[in-house]
């Protein structure tokens, strides 16, 4: 078997904190332990609870802190050999959770111009990548506009765009349609689908809400900073148990599918979360 994109081993981080002014310092474990790999081309989600440590093992994955104890791999390469943590950012791009705080510039052009500039780009070729995206994304109406004058869901769909301009091995996503209504979440779930079937680049997507994660392909489960678990996503997704284990909400249509159940002993066929799924199972057992 090939070998992995990613590996991460026995991942650990602590906070330190001040906690009276003759400096002393607390420690925090907020990472224990997480090992797992990611696939060349994986559509990967990470799913916990508020408060499980989803962010921080994000901003590990992405070189923005650094771990405690335990290493990253990408490729085979440890993250301490990327120096300066820009090298790793070329490979590995992070959409950030609040994604106001990672740009720079007033709008797309100047703040992917000013980022790829740092990556050594010449404006020759930052120019002809800009063009290749627009067209590929179909972003021609948003990329000149401010983004103060945009929507959430607009500065999503750029933020995404940016962070997958220096073609990444590895694209993390952190809570990308947490702030969405679902017209925008739909959008940004087109784009990932897109990117993923016509890049090379694998995709680890985050979120609290397990329904966000229905594109992926396995799901990792986090849980009061440690890894629970490691499934298919179709067999997580509609076991409500394991959903209820790992403390997470349960889907409309998986309560809707159990409480048919509870009431008549009918298991509904669903296939996925999705309300045309649970109308084409309704209509199988009683038709
Ligand atoms: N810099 C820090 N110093 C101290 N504690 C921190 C720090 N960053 C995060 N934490 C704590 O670590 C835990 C994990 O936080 P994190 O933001 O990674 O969780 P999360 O799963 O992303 O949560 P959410 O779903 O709300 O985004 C929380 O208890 C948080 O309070
Ligand atoms: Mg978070």
């Amino acid at each position: 078997m090939a070998n992995p994109l990613l590996e991460v081993k026995q991942l650990q981080y602590s906070s330190e904190e001040l906690i009276d002014l003759n400096l002393t310092v607390k420690k925090k474990e907020i990472i224990h332990q997480v090992s797992f790999t990611i696939n060349h081309h994986e559509f990967v989600g990470l799913v916990g609870p508020n408060g499980s440590g989803k962010t921080t093992l994000s901003k590990l994955l992405t070189k923005i802190i650094e771990p405690s104890n335990g290493h990253i791999l990408l490729d085979g390469v440890d993250y301490v050999d990327f120096r300066p943590s820009w090298k790793l950012h070329q490979e590995v791009s992070l959409v950030f959770q609040q994604v106001s705080s990672q740009f720079i510039g007033t709008d797309f052009i100047t703040d992917l111009t000013l980022s790829l500039k740092n990556f050594g780009w010449s404006i020759a070729k930052i120019e002809n990548r800009i063009k290749q995206l627009t067209k590929q994304l179909h972003l021609k109406s948003l990329i000149k506009r401010p983004f103060r004058e945009l929507s959430g869901g607009q500065q999503q769909l750029l933020a995404i765009a940016e962070a997958i301009a220096v073609k990444p091995k590895l694209l993390v996503l952190d809570e990308p349609t947490a702030q969405l209504d679902s017209e925008n979440t739909f959008l940004v779930d087109q784009l990932l689908a897109k990117i993923f079937k016509e890049e090379s680049t694998s995709i680890l997507l985050i979120s609290h809400k397990p329904i966000e994660l229905s594109l992926t392909q396995k799901l990792l489960t986090l849980n009061q900073g440690t890894l629970t678990g490691n499934y298919s996503t179709n067999e997580f997704l509609l076991d409500s148990n394991l959903l209820k284990e790992n403390q997470l909400i349960i889907p409309a249509t998986l309560a809707i599918r159990d409480y048919v159940y509870k009431l008549t002993k009918v298991q509904l066929p669903l296939v996925d979360l999705s309300i045309n799924s649970l109308i084409k199972a309704i209509e199988t057992v009683l038709c």
